[in-house]
This record gives structure tokens, sequence and C-alpha cells, in this order.
């Protein structure tokens, strides 16, 4: 049996329209669903969209819609750009679904019923756009520390969970699984957030109607993060426990953005310890894009709307940038200037020209049939160990996430694989009968370093992937037995690849 892998992103709200913020955290979750599958996992990977909460009923009323009929428009936006972005969900949750509010029900009903959630009221700060309760001293300035808005005052009759019981058995658990909240310095920041104290949580609202009614209780609304939050396993279809819940449960990667570990690090995890269930291994958070230094904002107008950039750019290209040029887990900043750069030098440049001499040269010299290789010299093993060592970095390097420097490993055989070109001068040596052998020799290192490149690139940039090898005359599946040098065989068509990415001018 095949080793399972669950990957999700977080669900989007559907009061907005999807912008490369969302793009972000959906594109790594496939790039890691795609390696995985190639690496021969049984990958589960989910998206979908919250639909829930005051934020959306105000949204709606503002459009005249009612909340489904907003939520309906919008989710077509998400699922058709998640079409465009090449995107591999296994499956797209929405938490009007029935699935949904019978597992959420579920959940709320067992850890009722076992007294971790109680009738009480609630006095406080609410800021409505991150549908967040804050304290007094939380307020910067009378104001949501998160977002800066003004706040109002609630009081109100809700339901509580007890959260602050399982302060110790969370930070007990932090201590005992290092890799459980990533980057580190989040790990931290969540640390010092339980130490501080955790409270009990308002699990429940009556100021407005539109979520899952409490069991029992249907002037109560369950809180929106606590709905949410449950989509993780509802979509597995819990509270059956036989089918992919008992699969893929636990999740092995909850990808999500910095702004929200608090609720997937800290809420999450208290829920499921309530409920009695397994906790996440991983809850990663990336970081936040700027564009052109500054925050994303309607009012700025500064939103970068993904499909535009696909239009422009291409998929691939966004693709790439996104997880390129920042590291995951840090902040970045957006600009038309660095995407069209890396397109011109990364794509077109290194990688693109890289193909396009080579199967041009294999078409020249050898009709376009691949030569059997004669023993390798000192330089055609240096990039043979190059490529195979590349391997086994890129498969450290996505399990810590680092796409950003799996690329870079993957690049540099790029770069050696242009060095090659020159040093191996393959132009010079066609001119001599005598050294055929070397020639043979040199394309079939040169085309088997790409073949290899292009294989583990798909899970990056599966449509240039799939050119690269078309030319390449790959027809095999991708997989970790492919991942070898060798694997390319002799006698193979090479047909002169077309750019793989032209150059932007301007
Ligand atoms: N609905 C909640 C998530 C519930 S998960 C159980 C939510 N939705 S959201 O649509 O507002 O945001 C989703 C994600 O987009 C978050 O992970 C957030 O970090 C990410 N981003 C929003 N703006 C972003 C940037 N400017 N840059 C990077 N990611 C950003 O929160």
């Amino acid at each position: 049996m095949k080793p399972t892998f669950y990957v999700t992103t977080p669900i989007y709200y559907v009061n907005d329209v999807p912008h490369i913020g969302h793009a972000y955290t959906t594109v790594a979750a496939d790039v890691l669903a795609r390696y995985k599958r190639l690496m021969g996992f049984d990958v589960y990977f989910l998206t979908g969209s919250d639909e829930h909460g005051q934020k959306v009923e105000k949204a709606a009323t503002t459009a005249g819609e009612t909340p489904l009929e907003l939520a309906d428009r919008v989710v077509k936006r998400f699922q058709a750009l998640w079409e465009r972005l090449g995107i591999s969900h296994n499956d797209f949750i929405r938490t009007t679904q029935e699935r949904h509010k019978k597992g959420v029900t579920q959940i709320f009903t067992d850890i009722l019923e076992k007294g971790d959630i109680y009738l009480g009221e609630y006095e406080d700060w609410y800021c409505t756009p991150c549908e967040t309760f804050w304290t007094e001293t939380q307020l910067i300035e009378g104001r949501c520390p998160d977002c800066n808005r003004p706040v109002e005052k609630l009081k109100e009759e809700s339901y509580f969970f007890r959260m602050s019981k399982y302060q110790e058995q969370l930070l007990a658990h932090i201590d005992a699984n290092p890799d459980f909240i990533q980057p580190k310095s989040k790990r931290n920041e969540i640390i010092s957030f339980v130490k501080e104290g955790l409270r009990d949580l308002s699990v429940s609202r009556t100021t407005f109607s539109w979520g899952i009614p409490v069991p029992g209780n249907e002037k109560h609304i369950i809180y929106v993060w606590f709905d949410a939050l449950t989509n993780y396993i509802t979509a597995l279809g819990y509270p059956d426990e036989t089918g992919n819940y008992g699969r893929y449960w636990p999740v092995d990667v909850h990808l999500i953005g910095k702004d929200i570990l608090r609720f997937h690090a800290v809420y999450w995890p208290t829920f499921l310890m309530a409920a009695g269930l397994p906790l996440p291994k991983k809850v990663f958070a990336h970081g936040w894009w700027t564009v052109e230094g500054q925050k994303m904002s309607k009012s700025l107008q500064n939103v970068v709307e993904p499909n535009m950039l696909i239009d422009k750019y291409g998929v691939d290209a966004v693709r790439y940038f996104l997880l390129r040029e920042v590291p995951f887990g840090l902040d970045g900043d957006f600009s038309h200037t660095a995407l069209v750069q890396r397109i011109n030098s990364d794509l077109a440049n290194d990688i693109g020209n890289l193909l396009s001499r080579s199967t041009a040269m294999a078409v020249k010299y050898f009709d376009g049939v691949l030569p059997a290789p004669a023993e390798l010299t000192e330089m055609d093993t240096a990039l043979k160990t190059r490529t195979v060592e590349m391997i086994s970095s890129v498969d450290r390097l996505m399990d810590e996430m680092a796409f950003s420097k799996a690329l870079q490993a993957i690049w540099e055989v790029i770069s050696a694989g242009n060095k090659y070109i020159d040093d191996a001068a393959p132009w010079t040596l066609a001119k001599d009968p005598a050294q055929r052998e070397r020639l043979e020799t040199v394309m079939y290192c040169l085309l088997e370093s790409q073949r290899m490149v292009h294989s583990i690139l798909s899970a990056f940039m599966p449509t240039t992937a799939a050119k690269a090898l078309c030319s390449l005359g790959w027809k095999e599946e991708i997989s970790r037995d492919s991942l070898v040098w060798g694997e390319l065989s002799a006698g193979t068509t090479i047909t002169k690849a077309e750019a793989l990415f032209p150059r932007i001018e301007g």
C-alpha cells in the first residue's frame, strides 16, 4: 500500500474575489501535492470555501443577494481560477454543504456532551472584518490590533469552549513535536501566546443567523472559525471514521498564511483534543505579499488579480515566480519588474535556451535519434552526479517546504547544463568524425540531465514540463523510479523544442 499524504489550503472567504495571496497558498499546496504524487504517495489535496459568518452575510446584504447567492457566485471565481492555475485538488469543500454541516454539528455535540462547551455570557470587543473578539487590553488605541479598524462592544449569551483547560496539554504537544508549528519563529510566537494564558473561547453568536445552528439551541450560530476549521475533517467524511477520514487523518500539513496561524495552531488543536481526535502533524504559516512595496488592499486599488497575470505571462511563469521569489515562510514583495526579470533570466534564458539549444543539436547531429553514451569522462560524471544529487536535495527541501531552495537546487543543474555545453562544445566535436563517440556521450548526458530536471519540475510547472518531456521523447509516467540517471533510452526520438518562455520586452 502506498503511504498517504494529506495537504490542505485554508478555505477562502467568499466575500472577496481571489487575489495573489489566495493563489499563493493554493499553488504551494498544489506543488507539494504533485510532488508527493510523483514520489508515490497516495495524496489527498483539499481546498474549498468558507461561506458562513457575519462577514459573508454583510457582503451579501450590500450586494443585494442572499448569502448563498453570493457564495454560489463567488465560489465559481475561485474554482475557475484554480482550474486555470492547474490546481490538482482532490476535493473542494464548501461549508454550506450538508456533509460539512453534519460533521460540524457532530463535533460540537460531542464536545458539548463532554462538558467542554458550556453556556455563559460574553462581553468584549468584536472586530467584524476579522471575525475576532478582543479584550480591552489587546486593542491598540481602541482599534483592532490586527487590521486597525474600529471594533464594537458586544454582550451576548454565548457558548464557550473550555480552551483554558487545554493550555498545558497544548504546550506539551508543541514541545514534544518540534515540527508541529513552522517556521520556527512562528512556533515561538505561538508558545509565548499560549504561555500568557488561554481564555475560554466564545464559540457561538446570536447577533446574526448565517451559519450552522447550535444543536438544541437554534438561536445560537456556531462561531465561524469553529465551523471553518472543521472543514479539514468533514471533507474526509467525518464522523464516519471508516472511509477517507480513517485513511488520511491526521493531516500531514495545513498550509496557511501567517495571519491565521493562531486559529490553526491553538484553537483547532484544542478543539481536536476536546473531541479526542488526533492533531495535525504540521501547520506551516507562510508570509504575506506586499505589492510594489505597499500593503495589498482594495482601497489602494493595488490588488493583484491572478487571472490578469496568467493572461499576460502564462500560468507556469506565475507559479514559478510565486514559489521562487520569496522563501516560503517569509514576507515578500510582488512587482511586475521582478516577475519580468525572473521570466527573462530564469525561464526564457536559463531553462528555455538550454532545452532549445540541446534538442536542436540532437536533431542536427543525430537526426533526432538519441545516441547511447560511451564511457563518461570527468565532466560527464560531474553533470550526472549534480543531477542525481539534486533529486535527493529537492526531496529533503520539499519536506521542509523550502520551495524556493528546491527551485534553486534545480536551477544549479540547469546552469551546470549550460556550462557543460559551452565546455564540451558539441559544435566543435561535430566537425571531427573521430570525435563521434564523444559527441554521442555529450548529447546523451545533456538530454538525460534535462529529462530529470523537467521530470521534477513537473510538480512546479506542469505544462512546461510536459512540453519539454515531449520534445525529449519521454512517454513514460514520472515516478521515483524514473528519477534515476540512465532511464532515457538510446534510440528515443528527440524533437526540437520551441521556446518554452518567450522573452518579455520592456
Ligand atoms: N476563511 C479564512 C480561512 C479559514 S481556514 C479554516 C480566511 N480566508 S481568507 O480568504 O481571508 O484568506 C485566506 C488566506 O489568504 C490566508 O491564509 C491568508 O494568509 C492569505 N492571504 C490573504 N492576503 C494575503 C497576502 N497579501 N499575501 C499572502 N497571503 C495572503 O482567512
